[in-house]
C-alpha cells in the first residue's frame, strides 16, 4: 500500500475510529494483532487465573487481567474492555475493572483502573506491581520523538528493555506480551530476549501502522515465568517479518 491510496486508507482508519467511538486509530493495530495471535483471552476464559473469586491461592486480591502501558488516549484499553468484559476475573460480577491503564498523561477510562506515571520509574513500577500478576501485558508506549532516528529508536528500546526487566513482577506464567518498538537495528536482539522468555516470539507490523512510521510490535506468547530456564529452541520469528 503506497502513495495516495495508502494515505486514503490511513485517513479512513482515523475516521472509522471516530465513528466507532474509539479514542485513537491505534485500536486497529491491536485488533489486527489479536486476530493473528490471540493475545487476549476470550471473555469468560479463566485459564491461567488463580481459582476462586476475589483472591489468589496466596490470598492476594485478584487484579485486572490486562496491563496497558502507554495507554493514552485509550483506544487499546477500550478494545480490551469490550473484548474481555469489564470483569476478567473468574465468576466476576461485571463490576471489577479489566485493565490497569498507565500513562504519563492523566486518564479516565470506563472499565479500567487508571494510573498516571512513568512506568520506567521505580515508584510507578511498584504501584503497578500492587495489581499484578497480569495475564497480558500490552505496551503501545512511544517516546516523544526528536526527529533523530538514532535517538528515537534508542529511547524506544529503553522502554522495551524496562518492560522486559519488570516481567517477572508483572506477568503471570503462561501470559502474553505485545510491545511497540521503533525499528532501528535493535529489534533482532530484543526478539532474542523474548525468545528466551516466551514459548513463541514474533515481530509483527500490522497494516494499520502508517506507511512512513518505523514502528513494529514484539509479540511474546506463553511466558515461562521468572523461575524457568530459557528455552531457546522453542521460539519463532514468524509474523509478517
Ligand atoms: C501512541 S500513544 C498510545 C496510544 C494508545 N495505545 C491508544 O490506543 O490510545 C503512546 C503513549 O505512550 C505514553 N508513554 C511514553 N512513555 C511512557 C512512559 N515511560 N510511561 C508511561 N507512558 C508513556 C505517552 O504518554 C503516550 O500517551
Amino acid at each position: 500500500m503506497g502513495g495516495k491510496q495508502g494515505r486514503r486508507r490511513q485517513d479512513h482508519l482515523a475516521r472509522r475510529a471516530q465513528s466507532e467511538g474509539y479514542h485513537a486509530r491505534s485500536v486497529y493495530k491491536l485488533q489486527a494483532i489479536q486476530r493473528k495471535f490471540r493475545v487476549l483471552p476470550a471473555r469468560g476464559d479463566t485459564t491461567g487465573r488463580a481459582p476462586g473469586r476475589g483472591s489468589d491461592a496466596a490470598g492476594r486480591a485478584l487484579g485486572p487481567g490486562v496491563l496497558d502501558l502507554g495507554a493514552a488516549p485509550g483506544s487499546w484499553t477500550q478494545f480490551v474492555v469490550e473484548h474481555m468484559g469489564r470483569d476478567a476475573s473468574p465468576g466476576g460480577s461485571g463490576s471489577a475493572p479489566a485493565v490497569l491503564a498507565v500513562d504519563l498523561q492523566e486518564l479516565d477510562l470506563p472499565g479500567a483502573i487508571c494510573l498516571q506515571g512513568d512506568f520506567t520509574e521505580p515508584e510507578t513500577a511498584m504501584r503497578i506491581r500492587a495489581h499484578a500478576p497480569f495475564r497480558v501485558v500490552l505496551s503501545d508506549a512511544a517516546p516523544a520523538t526528536t526527529g533523530n532516528r538514532v535517538v528515537d529508536t534508542g529511547r524506544s528500546e529503553v522502554l522495551v528493555e524496562s518492560i522486559l526487566a519488570h516481567l517477572p513482577e508483572w506477568l503471570a506464567p503462561g501470559g502474553n506480551l505485545v510491545c511497540k518498538l521503533f525499528q532501528g537495528g535493535g529489534e533482532q536482539a530484543l526478539l532474542g530476549s523474548l525468545r528466551a522468555r516466551f514459548s513463541a516470539a514474533h515481530l509483527h507490523r500490522p497494516e494499520a501502522v502508517r506507511r512512513e512510521s518505523f514502528e513494529t510490535y514484539l509479540v511474546g506468547l506463553g511466558y515461562h515465568g521468572p523461575g524457568e530456564p530459557a528455552r531457546n529452541g522453542a521460539a519463532s520469528s514468524g509474523g509478517n517479518q
